[in-house]
């Protein structure tokens, strides 16, 4: 780690040297900051791939046209419990697909050999378990599971299934996520003891308001399936189609938003997760009878252990936020700083400015002697921003599930590593509700 450092300082010297050395003005030394990311090692083969689609909502379409822009790839059947999305699902992908609101006649098919999971939270687990044991290779969404007690089941069936078996927080296939990962590993902020996320909106979709068909209706809506594996209540429209809002079917702000912050940080800094967590928050606006908050602030502390110092973690969500729109992933070490996003990674170093009368004093006590000689200091700040025609995060994700389908080979996010990115975040809504800290072993994946 402190020859990586070292080699990387002098690596980022070289490059301030020589933005320096040809006189350059502001503008030209900013240029020479930016370097481009890029994609390289990608060798996917191009077997068929049988695929279908069980919840085929917003999530579950974006996942699927992603899926079939990779070569070899074939939609032939659907699975959705509102007749609305089957009608659709055949306009857009075509008639010839099988359509049903029973998931588990896609799972007899012997025509399908992978499936993506896009239902909302509370129904990830059993198809997924279901699906794997009946020799399927399974996309699962985030969060993997809807509660704690369901991470082992998963994890157990896709084991015995020697399927491939992903989570889908696309987030930790991006070429962003891959620099800073590169960057933490070669010691660019020193050692890691901070880490913050941030998710502001401010509109009614971003807060879960989404409308509701016309024609949403018993007849349209398969309601028994849909809560035949949890409550019991009558047919409401409202939580069907604004699910996210009721905690039966959803995972509130920490399972939908957060859960994509912690499958990038354990990525980047090979982190196994936190040992503590702590939440607050409440219900400041959106008082539609949504049973989740709609602002979350959540604690998180992370133990020293090989792969990482110890650090802290805090993570915000603000549905109510005047300044809307901004969501972002920073990391912070002793020497600097990276705010991480999937096209880009903006690497900030702690160079102690010339002049700084603080640092002189200290200097002198210590009794370092300042050469009359003035050095070349190295850039601040650098941009790391991906080349154009890049093709995504996403693409790259099911990219990477595809090639783990077609040469029998693994995935970053397998249920193990979902698991534990889930886990804290499920963990971060018990602790709201229970109001108490809450002790989980990341390792052994258990709650103490
Ligand atoms: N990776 C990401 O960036 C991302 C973004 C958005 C949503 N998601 C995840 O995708 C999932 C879906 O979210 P969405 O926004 O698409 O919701 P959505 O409401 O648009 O779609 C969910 C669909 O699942 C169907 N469904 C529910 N239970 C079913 C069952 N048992 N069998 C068959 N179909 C069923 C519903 O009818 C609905 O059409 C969620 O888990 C969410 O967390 C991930």
């Amino acid at each position: 780690m402190k020859n990586n450092r070292r080699k990387f300082i002098k690596n980022v010297s070289l490059v301030g040297a020589s933005v320096v050395t040809g006189a350059a003005t502001a503008l030209e030394s900013k240029i020479q900051t930016i370097t481009y990311l890029k994609r390289t090692h990608f060798t996917f083969g191009t077997n068929n791939v049988n695929l279908a689609l069980i919840g085929a909502g917003g999530m579950g379409t974006e996942d699927t046209n992603t899926c079939l822009k990779h070569k070899g790839v074939k939609l032939v059947a659907v699975c959705d419990l509102y007749q609305g999305r089957l009608k659709e699902a055949k306009e857009k992908w075509g008639g010839h697909l099988f359509t049903t609101t029973d998931y588990k006649e896609i799972l007899k098919r012997k025509d399908v050999d992978a499936v993506i999971i896009g239902t909302s939270d509370h129904w990830h687990k059993q198809i997924a378990v279901d699906a794997l044991n009946a020799g399927k290779h399974v996309y699962c969404e985030k969060p993997m599971v809807h509660s704690i007690d369901e991470g082992w089941e998963v994890i157990n069936a896709w084991k015995k299934s020697g399927k491939a078996m992903t989570v889908g927080a696309q987030g930790t296939s991006s070429v962003g996520n891959e620099k800073a990962k590169e960057l933490l590993a070669a010691g660019a902020i020193g050692d890691l003891n901070y880490a913050e996320g941030f998710w502001a909106r401010h509109s009614s979709t971003g807060a879960w308001q989404y409308a509701i068909p016309k024609d949403a209706s018993e007849k349209t809506v398969d309601w028994k399936r849909y809560i035949a594996n949890t409550n019991k209540i009558p047919f409401d429209k409202t939580r069907f189609f604004r699910w996210r809002n009721y905690r039966d079917y959803g995972t509130g702000m920490s399972g939908d938003l957060f859960v994509h912050l912690f499958s990038s940080l354990h990525f980047i800094t090979n982190s196994k997760g936190p040992n503590q967590v702590a939440a607050q928050g409440g219900l400041r606006y959106w008082k539609d009878g949504r049973e989740v908050p709609d602002v979350m602030l959540g604690m998180f502390q992370y133990p020293e252990v090989q792969e990482h110092p110890g650090f802290n973690l805090s993570l915000r969500c603000n549905f109510v936020d005047g300044t809307s729109g901004t969501t972002y992933l920073r990391l912070v070490g002793s020497e600097g700083s990276m705010d991480v996003k999937w096209q880009e990674v903006v690497l900030k170093r702690n160079n102690v400015p010339p002049g700084d009368a603080f640092a002189q004093a200290k200097a002198k006590e210590a009794g370092v002697v300042e050469s009359e000689r003035k050095k070349m200091l190295p850039p601040l700040e650098t941009t790391y921003r991906v080349e154009d025609g890049y093709k995504g995060a996403h693409y790259d994700h099911h990219g990477y599930w595809l090639e783990a389908i077609r040469t029998g080979g693994s995935v970053l996010q397998d249920p193990i590593f979902g698991f534990r990115a889930a886990a804290p975040a499920l963990l971060c809504n018990d602790s709201y509700y229970q109001n108490k800290f809450i002790n989980w072993d990341p390792v052994k994946m258990k709650v103490i």
